[in-house]
């Protein structure tokens, strides 16, 4: 059975990810520092799975930390979604950023290095196609151009990751481009729990249904697309977490650097999220159109032949899918808040 070391194991796309790694017999380790997550996520993990990942809570970042992970474990593979990944925070704390993603990363390719751990598979974005490629986004298209540090920090360690593995033979990195990962477990008892007002799209509406906000904000609808507003690859985050357990598979018999899209190749937008939403839940999304919002584009979405091709994966869930299981997940904190309240 192998060892598979998950950084960043307890946040939305790590905790799916653990989830589905286990459903498939996978040992998994967790590394998180709780930044961004609750250590409640790995009780639900447990309750999904019927196992508890061994849970380290540590800095990825922190050589010292990190060590006693590698010393004392039979790590075979490492999935590394360790790292910041808001948007707007990024463009006003750019350093925080840079040292926060690029040290995590350089600081488990080196402890791999010390203990022979020779596969690598990095949550990366599709952020790095920047806003001057035309969809569908095929993985040799030029990346760059990107608007802001976060993005950039994802572009910066994916070129880190392709040097690495040309200076050792022996190094399989798989770069694996998110579209937008929405949804959560069939379960819902886990999901995207974001701290503050969410930036993202879908568990805005999510909020708006469960009467926390009062309405979304369509940013723009003088988008040149079919209803005029933002296009995107909307990816149900268990596709997505399957795509890494394929990812896995592949790099046993890898050796190099192979980037792979995981989106669904659908561009949806955002007047079609709502009107989805809504079907899939009977419920109204009241929505005001806003300006548009800066470094927005028009239209992202992948095209998903690759992975399809050598990984043997695509992604299988409808949209709708993806918004009953989110309204399901934010069902289960609405009653936990409700709980917490009455208190
Ligand atoms: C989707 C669409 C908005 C909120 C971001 C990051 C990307 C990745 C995924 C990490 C756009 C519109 C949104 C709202 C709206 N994250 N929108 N009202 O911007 O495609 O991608 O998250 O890797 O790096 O850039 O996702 O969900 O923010 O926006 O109208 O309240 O929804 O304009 O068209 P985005 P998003």
């Amino acid at each position: 059975m192998e060892t598979v070391l998950l950084t960043g194991g307890m946040g939305y796309i790590g905790s799916h990810t653990a989830v589905e790694l286990l459903r498939e017999g996978y040992d998994v380790i967790i590394a998180d520092d709780l930044s961004n997550s609750s250590a409640e996520v790995l009780d639900s993990i447990e309750k999904i799975t019927g196992i508890r990942p061994l849970f380290y809570q540590v800095n990825a970042a922190d050589k010292e930390q990190m060590q006693p992970i590698f010393r004392d474990r039979a790590v075979s593979a490492v999935i590394h979604f360790a790292g910041y990944k808001a948007v707007g925070e990024s463009v006003a704390k750019p350093l925080m950023y840079y040292r926060n993603n690029i040290d995590s990363a350089l600081t488990v390719l080196e402890l791999m290095a010390e203990h022979e751990v020779q596969r690598f598979i990095f949550s990366s974005s599709a952020t790095v196609y920047g806003e001057h490629n035309v969809p569908p986004m095929t993985e040799d298209l030029p990346t760059g151009g990107i608007t802001n540090p976060y993005g950039w920090t994802k572009y910066m360690i994916e070129q880190i990751l392709r040097d690495a593995a040309k200076a050792d033979q022996e190094l399989s990195v798989v770069l694996l481009r998110y579209f937008n990962p929405i949804g959560a477990d069939e379960s819902g008892l886990i999901g995207e729990k974001p701290n503050g007002i969410p930036n993202n799209l879908m568990p805005y509406v999510a909020q708006v249904a469960a009467g926390i906000r009062d309405h979304l904000n369509v940013f723009g609808n003088d988008y040149p697309t079919p209803d005029g507003t933002g296009i995107r690859d909307y990816i149900h985050v268990t596709d997505l977490a399957r795509g890494h357990v394929a990812a896995l598979r592949y790099s046993r018999t890898h050796t190099g650097a192979e980037t792979f899209n995981l989106g669904t190749g659908r561009g949806v937008s955002v007047l079609e999220l709502i009107h989805a939403f809504e079907k899939a839940n009977g419920i109204k999304i009241p929505y005001e159109i806003a300006p548009r919002r800066a470094g927005d584009i028009a239209e992202m979405y992948a095209a998903p032949d690759k992975a399809e091709k050598i990984l043997h994966w695509r992604a299988e869930k409808t949209i709708e899918d993806c918004c009953r299981d989110t309204w399901r997940f934010q069902k289960k904190i609405a009653d936990e808040l409700r709980i917490l309240r009455s208190h």
